[in-house]
């Protein structure tokens, strides 16, 4: 997708040439200054009840009297915020999808603020309009035919506008990069399968990509990680990614994300309903991957490792059995009550790694619980850590990327739940405040270092007809890895 930007006033888009002009309305009338032409058919299409200034309305025409360009979309956006902007945009998006427009001119209206912000979003409703699965059925239809964007904004904001499309261009890449990942089904997207494009993204951006096998995580210690993998014939990978912008003396921040490339449940086997949809269980590593594609193409001053537990979690005559007892990379014992919380198993072993690179601040990711969609449902991701500082500077990236968290208690209280007669911790709690208790596992293994999990089990997918990855957190994440460049 091309994207570009062009000195407009909104009193004049008369001459702007496109295939589609797309002008979004804030308020609840025709703001002075809008171009006479399309005021007068705003007017004339409310005066009808064709129109109104109402969030989701919109308002198409072909061959609009006195616009260069061959069409023009309306769109309502209600409030004047960037949010309601985006979803403006995308409503418009969606009114010529299947149509012959392959370049979109959008204006911000009259009135209307033409921010950094807004024009990230513009990138990353562009291609969030286009995307199509293709990777398993290529006889989709080739997604929409829209190649290229160009956002109108007065000459005070064309660097503001600027640096906002270089930005959303990138995040909407590393969102695709995770959709496409957390959509392929598991016997394609297997952790041998993340290695090699993990490998890939080295070789594309520059990225150090050290991949290890059974072998060498057996080597480590990771006894913990190890027992998941044991039930599959599917060969496990360690993921060591790293992008170096800044000096070595900066410490990184570390991203830690949960690859579970199928989530049977194992011995403790989850009901068959539905099941499909836990190839998907590795959307945490797919958010790493694509955070770091993001990154690596912005090129920020500021150290980051990615690390990813790879997996299946299967039932099999090797499998690992409720009530084993593993040696966790730590030292510390773990008494694996239920088989299917396979997540935080492979989770602890990554985070006592992450402790060799001394980070400022580490951050896993993770579709972890059931329990969290319960909490949150499918908007926001459930933020857990005790470091109020850290919690901050995560909701203000997730404020700022449109990319909602919601933070979740995490109180020494809740510890109780995880002891054990035969080791350190069980793997489980009681069925209330699953969500909690899983993050206070994962806690036991951070002490050495600022620690936030994200549990995006609720926010990763989407179910229904539009079945289907969503590239989340990854706009989060990205824009908490660039607040940390010098
Ligand atoms: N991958 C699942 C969590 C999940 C559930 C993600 C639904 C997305 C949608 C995780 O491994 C799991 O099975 N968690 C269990 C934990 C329980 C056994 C304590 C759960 O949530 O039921
Ligand atoms: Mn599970
Ligand atoms: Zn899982």
């Amino acid at each position: 997708m091309d994207f570009r930007h062009q000195t407009a006033s909104p009193d004049a888009l008369g001459g702007v040439a496109a295939d589609a002009l797309v002008v979004v309305l804030h308020g609840d009338a025709v703001p002075p200054g809008l171009d006479p032409a399309i005021a007068s058919v705003v007017k004339d299409a409310v005066s009808h009840g064709d129109f109104q200034f109402k969030a989701g309305r919109t308002l198409y025409l072909h061959r609009p009297p006195g616009l260069r360009a061959a069409r023009l979309v309306v769109s309502a956006a209600g409030g004047a915020n960037v949010k309601a902007f985006r979803t403006a945009l995308a409503n418009a998006l969606g009114v010529l999808k299947g149509g012959g427009s392959k370049h979109v001119a959008v204006a911000m209206g009259a009135g209307g603020e033409c921010t950094e912000q807004h024009a990230e979003a513009v990138a990353g409703a562009a291609a969030e309009a286009v995307y199509q699965y293709r990777q398993t059925k290529p006889s989709a239809p080739a997604g929409s035919v829209l190649s290229k964007v160009t956002l109108l904004c007065e000459k005070e904001h064309v660097r503001d506008v600027q640096r906002g499309l270089v930005r959303g261009a990138a995040v909407a890449e590393g969102v695709t990069l995770a959709r496409e990942l957390a959509n392929m089904p598991a016997n394609f997207c297997t952790p041998t399968y993340l290695g090699d494009t993990a490998k890939q993204l080295a070789k594309e951006y520059g990225l150090k990509v050290d991949v290890l096998d059974r072998k060498a995580i057996e080597k480590l210690g990771m006894g913990s990680f190890l027992a998941v993998a044991q039930g599959s014939h599917e060969e496990p990978r360690f993921i060591v990614a790293r992008y170096d912008g800044a000096a070595k003396s900066q410490a990184p921040v570390v991203l830690v994300g949960k690859g579970i490339t199928f989530d049977t449940g194992g011995i403790s086997i989850k009901p068959s309903a539905e099941m499909d949809e836990m190839k998907y269980d590795m959307g945490g590593a797919a958010s790493v991957l694509g955070t770091l594609r993001a990154i690596a193409q912005l090129k920020p001053r500021v150290n980051v490792v990615g690390l990813i537990p790879s997996c299946e979690n299967m039932p099999s005559g090797h499998a690992v059995k409720p009530g084993d007892v593993v040696t966790s990379l730590s030292g510390q014992t773990i008494e694996i009550l239920n088989t299917d919380a396979e997540g935080r198993l492979i989770l602890c072993d990554a985070l006592t790694y992450a402790e060799r690179f001394k980070p400022q601040a580490v951050v896993d990711i993770a579709t972890l619980t059931g329990a969290c969609v319960v909490a949150l449902g499918h908007h926001n991701s459930g933020l857990f850590t005790a470091d109020d500082e850290l919690a901050e500077r995560l909701l203000e990236a997730s404020r700022a990327s449109l990319d909602p968290a919601w933070r979740m208690p995490l109180e020494e209280e809740y510890d109780e739940a995880l002891k054990s007669n035969f080791a350190d911790m069980a793997n489980v709690g009681p069925r209330a405040g699953g969500a909690i208790t899983a993050a206070m596992f994962l806690r036991r293994f951070t002490g050495k270092y600022r620690w936030a999990h994200l549990d995006i089990a609720g926010t990763a997918w989407k179910s229904g007809a539009a079945k289907g990855a969503t590239g989340r957190p990854v706009p989060l994440l990205t824009h908490f890895v660039l607040a940390h460049a010098s």
